[in-house]
C-alpha cells in the first residue's frame, strides 16, 4: 500500500454540518428518505423543476443496458438554461462573468447570453446544420464555447467538444468518429502568457476529415495576434464567427427535442488506443445536472459559481454550462492558468467577482499548497461559503489545506464522484447535511444505488472492492457513440446487470465511500483521464520504436505521472535527445497532457507467460522499487531476472 493511501484510510477526523448552513441549505435529509421511498417518483420530481414542452409517459425504460428515461416527453435545454429566466427578474442578471488571461473581461446577462446563442444557433441553420448533425467545438474558455454549445442544443445538433489543449490529430480522430459536419473554433487562445493557434491546429485536422463542410472561426486574439497565428481562411468552407453571427436574427424557436435525443457526445479515454465517444441524451441528462447543481453546490439566487474546469471535460459540461445555467445561476468562467502572470491568480478572480462557491480539482489545490499561503491570504476570499473538488482522490492533508487556507475553516467541502459516463454527479455529501471526512467522496446522493463488489461480484458490505453502480440513473451514458458492443463490454460484462465504473475503492463501516483510483489500464493525471494504451501507440508511431509500455507512477502534485517504457528498433542509439523527441512526439499525437515525464529505454518489457505486460513491476520500477539504478535497466538479463523474481512471488 502506498504512503498516500495508508494515511487516506486511517483518517480520523469529521466535519459536521454547521447548523447556520443546515438551516438555509437546498438540500435536507429527507431528500434521501423520500427517494428511498419511491425512487422513480423522485426522479420524475426532479424532471418536473424543468420546463418541458410535452409531458413523459413513462419514467424508465430499463432493457438493460439499455435506459430510457422521460420517454414520450420532449423539451429544450436551450429553452431551460435561457428563455425561462427571461421572463422575470433574472433577465438582467450576469449568467456568464468571463475574465480573458491577458486580463480582459466580459459579462454577459442571461439576456445577452440569450441573444447570441439565438444568433448563432440561426447562423447554424443558415449553414444548412440541422437537428441530429455533429458539430465539433475546439475553443478556448471563451464565452462563445457555452454559447456554441447552447446554439447546437437549441437547434437539436449534437455537440462534441473537443479539449483545446488535444493535438490536430486527437481533434481529427474525434471529428471522423462522429462524422461531424462542421467544427467551431477559434484563431487562438491564451495560455500562461503565450498564444494556442487553435486554427492552424484545426486547418490540420480538418485536412484529413472528409465530412467536414464548414469551419466557423472566433476571433479571440486581439491586435495584430490573429494575422500572426496564421489563421488562413479558406473560401467556401471557412467563415469568421462573429461575420455569421452578427447577421443572424436573434429570434430561433427553440427545437423540441424528444428526452432521449441526443444533446452530446464526449470522448474520453479507456483501456484501448481508441477514446470513447460517450454518449449523453436530453431529458435524464438535464434533470440531473440540474438537481446536483441545486443540492450540491447549494445556490442561491445571488452566488457566484466558479467551476475551474475547463468546457472541453464533462465538469465544464455539466458544472459551468448547463447545471448552473439552467438553474439561473451566475457563473464566473476564466480563460487562462492559475499562475499567470502570478500565483495568486485564482484568489485574484474570487475576490474580484465576489465569488461565493468555489469547484476545483485536487491538483490544482496540490499545486496551491505548494506554492505557499501567501498567494491566497494576499486576498479576500471572505465571500466564499461553500468548496468542491472533483476528478481525483484527494488526500486528507489537501482536504485541510483547502479548509483552511481557502474555506477560512468556515466552508464546507463537497467532494464528488463521478465519471464521464455518469454525467453528474453520484458519491458526493450534501452540504448542510453530510458529516464529511477528509478524503472520503461520504455517500452516493438520493436516488443512486453504489455497491462495492469483490472480484466475483459478491456485495461486501465494508472493506475493499470494486465501485458498481447498481440502478440506472438519469444522466447516464446511453451508449458508446457508433459501438454499442462496446458498450457492453466495457461497462456492463465485468458484473453483468451492473454498471462497473473502472474504479476501486473502500467502504467503510459507516457506508462512507473512498474513492481509491482506476484499476483499468487508465491513468488519471492531473485529473484528466489518459489511456496507457493511447500513450503506447502514439509511441510506437515513432519511426525509431518498436515496442512501447506505459504505466502511471505516484507523483506528488499530479497524483498520477505516467513512465514510459521505450524498446528502440535495432540500431538506434537511446539519447537524451531522442527522449525528448518521444515526449515531443505524444505531445504531437494526442496533447501536451499526455506527454511521460519520464522514459526509460529497456532491452525488453516483462510479460506474463500470456504475453501481458506486467505492470506492476514496471510500476514498481518507475517509482525506484523494483531497481536503484534504472540506466541499466538496458541490459535485457536485468529484465529478466526481475520478471523471474516477480513471477516466483506471485506463484
Ligand atoms: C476519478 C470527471 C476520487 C475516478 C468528473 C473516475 C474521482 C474518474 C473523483 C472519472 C473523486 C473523479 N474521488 N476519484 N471525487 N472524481 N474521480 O471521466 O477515477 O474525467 O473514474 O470525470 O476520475 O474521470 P472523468
Amino acid at each position: 500500500m502506498s504512503h498516500q493511501l495508508a494515511t487516506l484510510l486511517d483518517e480520523q477526523r469529521r466535519f459536521p454540518p454547521s447548523p447556520e448552513f443546515a438551516a438555509q441549505a437546498n438540500a435536507q435529509a429527507g431528500l434521501y428518505d423520500e427517494a428511498n421511498r419511491d425512487r422513480l417518483a423522485f426522479w420524475a420530481d426532479q424532471a418536473r423543476a424543468l420546463e418541458w414542452i410535452e409531458p413523459w409517459r413513462t419514467v424508465l425504460d430499463w432493457q438493460p443496458p439499455h435506459a430510457r428515461w422521460f420517454d414520450g416527453g420532449k423539451l429544450n435545454v436551450s429553452a431551460n438554461c435561457l428563455d425561462r429566466h427571461l421572463r422575470g427578474p433574472r433577465r438582467n442578471k450576469a449568467a456568464i462573468i468571463w475574465e480573458g488571461e491577458p486580463g480582459d473581461r466580459r459579462v454577459l446577462t442571461y439576456w445577452d447570453l440569450a441573444r447570441e446563442v439565438n444568433r448563432a444557433a440561426n447562423a447554424l441553420k443558415a449553414l444548412g446544420i440541422k437537428k441530429g448533425d455533429r458539430v465539433a467545438i475546439y475553443l478556448p474558455m471563451i464565452p462563445e464555447a457555452a454559447v456554441a454549445m447552447l446554439a447546437c442544443a437549441r437547434i437539436g445538433a449534437i455537440h462534441s467538444v473537443v479539449f483545446g489543449g488535444f493535438s490536430s490529430e486527437s481533434l481529427r480522430d474525434r471529428i471522423n468518429d462522429a462524422a461531424a459536419v462542421a467544427v467551431i473554433t477559434a484563431d487562438g487562445g491564451y495560455r500562461r502568457g503565450q498564444i494556442v493557434p487553435l486554427k492552424r491546429f484545426a486547418d490540420q485536422a480538418v485536412a484529413g476529415c472528409p465530412t467536414i463542410k464548414h469551419v466557423l472561426v472566433v476571433q479571440r486574439l486581439m491586435g495584430t495576434a490573429s494575422s500572426e497565428a496564421g489563421a488562413t481562411m479558406t473560401p467556401g468552407r471557412d467563415y469568421w464567427w462573429h461575420d455569421l453571427v452578427r447577421a443572424a436574427d436573434a429570434k430561433c424557436a427553440p427545437e423540441p427535442m424528444e428526452a432521449e435525443d441526443l444533446l452530446f457526445i464526449l470522448y474520453t479515454s479507456g483501456t484501448t488506443g481508441k477514446p470513447k465517444g460517450i454518449v449523453h441524451s436530453t431529458g435524464g441528462y438535464l434533470t440531473q445536472v440540474t438537481a446536483t447543481t441545486r443540492w450540491v453546490f447549494d445556490l442561491k439566487e445571488e452566488d457566484v459559481f466558479w467551476c475551474t474546469a475547463d468546457i472541453g471535460w464533462v465538469t465544464g459540461h455539466s458544472y459551468v454550462v448547463y447545471g448552473p445555467l439552467a438553474n439561473g445561476a451566475t457563473v464566473v468562467m476564466y480563460e487562462g492558468a492559475p499562475d499567470w502572470p502570478a500565483r495568486d491568480r485564482m484568489w485574484e478572480i474570487i475576490a474580484r467577482y465576489g465569488v461565493t462557491v468555489f469547484y476545483t480539482a485536487p491538483t490544482a489545490i496540490r499545486a496551491f499548497m505548494k506554492w505557499g499561503t501567501e498567494h491566497p491570504a494576499a486576498h479576500d476570499l471572505g465571500t466564499l461559503r461553500l468548496l468542491g473538488s472533483v476528478g481525483e482522490p484527494i488526500n486528507p492533508e489537501a482536504w485541510i489545506w483547502y479548509q483552511q487556507h481557502i474555506g477560512g475553516g468556515r466552508c464546507p467541502i463537497v467532494d464528488t464522484w463521478w465519471q464521464t459516463e455518469t454525467g453528474a454527479i453520484m458519491i458526493t455529501p450534501l452540504p448542510g447535511v453530510t458529516t464529511t471526512k477528509p478524503g472520503s467522496a461520504t455517500v452516493p446522493i438520493p436516488g443512486i444505488s453504489a455497491k462495492l463488489l469483490d472480484a466475483q461480484g459478491h456485495v461486501l458490505e465494508k472493506g475493499g472492492g470494486f465501485l458498481a453502480l447498481t440502478e440506472p440513473w438519469p444522466s447516464m451514458l446511453r451508449t458508446i457513440y457508433g459501438d454499442d458492443a462496446r458498450y457492453h463490454e466495457t461497462y456492463w460484462s465485468r458484473f453483468p446487470g451492473r454498471y462497473f465504473a473502472g474504479d476501486g475503492a473502500k467502504l467503510d463501516e459507516d457506508g462512507y465511500w473512498w474513492v481509491l483510483g482506476r484499476v483499468d489500464d487508465v491513468l488519471n493525471v492531473a485529473g484528466h483521464r489518459i489511456g496507457t494504451m493511447e500513450v503506447e501507440s502514439a509511441l510506437v508511431d515513432h519511426p525509431l520504436v518498436a515496442e512501447a509500455a506505459v504505466v502511471g507512477k505516484a507523483h506528488e502534485l499530479k497524483g498520477q505521472a505516467l513512465a514510459a517504457f521505450v524498446i528502440l528498433k535495432e540500431g538506434n542509439r537511446a539519447t537524451a535527445q531522442l527522449r525528448d523527441d518521444l515526449k515531443d512526439h505524444v505531445a504531437r499525437k494526442i496533447g501536451a497532457i499526455a506527454k511521460p515525464d519520464d522514459i526509460f529505454f529497456v532491452a525488453d518489457v516483462p510479460k506474463t507467460r500470456s504475453g501481458k505486460i506486467m505492470r506492476r513491476l514496471l510500476k514498481d520500477i518507475a517509482e525506484g522499487r523494483a531497481l536503484g539504478d534504472t540506466t541499466t535497466l538496458a541490459d535485457p538479463n536485468v529484465v529478466a531476472k526481475l520478471k523471474d523474481q516477480y513471477e516466483s512471488e506471485e506463484g
